[in-house]
């Protein structure tokens, strides 16, 4: 059995600092970023469930969501915690026991393709392990310890930027969230918990217009993406 934990629990402090809309909420082309994200996760057959991580005390908006959008695949709302990590600890923790494959993947990335959750599932299945969509690193990064001077420039052909989805065998990423819980570690995605067990993680190549919402500049070009590319999808 295969489920999908959907961490939705942010605040989007940098898309709306005045007013406290949850981001998985907010609009784009008429549509909340999680109803983008739902809609794909929906045709991806392998997947047999979804657990969508909330804001706490917003469940009801969801839940009206689930039923105004008639989303088909058995779904589950759980109250997300302080930060990303905990709440993708607060999803793990609902799973069905009988739950062997994971596939995380943020409501803030609304542009995700059914293609690319099952070409991350499928990697992720034949190494056994765990696996991440990715991009090669196309400029040139420097690491600087002030924020003011260079201290060094990094080899870019070594380094991908990482993306969601990330798909992995359940037990290992409960283990890998258990042993981070333990240890105070905290981590900005889940691949980064797996790497730290020694356990290898594939990298599979992500598509650039599975942007991230971050800021409202990127509302912006995910509407434009939406209208120039998925024309068909942005129809429905
Ligand atoms: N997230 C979460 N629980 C949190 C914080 C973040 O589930 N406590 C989720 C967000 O909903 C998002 C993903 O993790 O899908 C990546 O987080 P980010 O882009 O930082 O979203 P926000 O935390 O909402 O934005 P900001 O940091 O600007 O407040
Ligand atoms: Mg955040």
């Amino acid at each position: 059995m295969t489920i999908s934990v959907v961490p939705a629990a942010g605040l989007g402090r940098r898309l709306n600092p005045t007013t406290p809309v949850p981001k998985a909420l907010q609009p784009l082309c008429g549509k909340p970023l999680i109803s983008w994200v739902m809609a794909t996760l929906e045709r991806v057959p392998v997947i047999d469930g979804i657990v969508v991580v909330v804001p706490p005390g917003n469940g009801a908006a969801f839940e009206a969501l689930r039923q105004r959008e008639g989303w088909q695949k058995p779904c589950q709302f759980v109250d997300g915690g302080a930060d990303r990590q905990q709440s993708v600890w607060q999803g793990l923790r609902a799973l069905p026991p009988e739950t062997e494959w994971v596939i995380v993947h943020d409501a803030a990335r609304p542009l995700v393709t059914p293609a690319l959750v099952l070409a991350v599932w499928e990697a992720a299945r034949e190494i056994g392990s765990a696996a991440i969509a990715a991009l090669p690193c196309t400029d040139t990064v420097k690491r600087s310890l002030d924020g003011a001077l260079i201290a060094e420039t990094l080899d870019r052909q070594q380094l991908w930027l990482a993306q969601t989805p990330q798909a992995f065998a359940a037990d290992i990423l409960l283990t890998a969230h258990e042993q981070a819980i333990q240890e105070g570690y905290t981590a900005t995605d889940d691949a980064m918990l797996v790497e730290r067990l020694g356990v290898p993680v594939r990298l599979v190549l992500g598509d650039p217009t599975n942007l991230k919402v971050t800021y409202p500049t990127d509302l912006c070009v995910a509407e434009a993406l939406l209208k120039l590319c998925r024309r068909e999808v942005a129809a429905n």
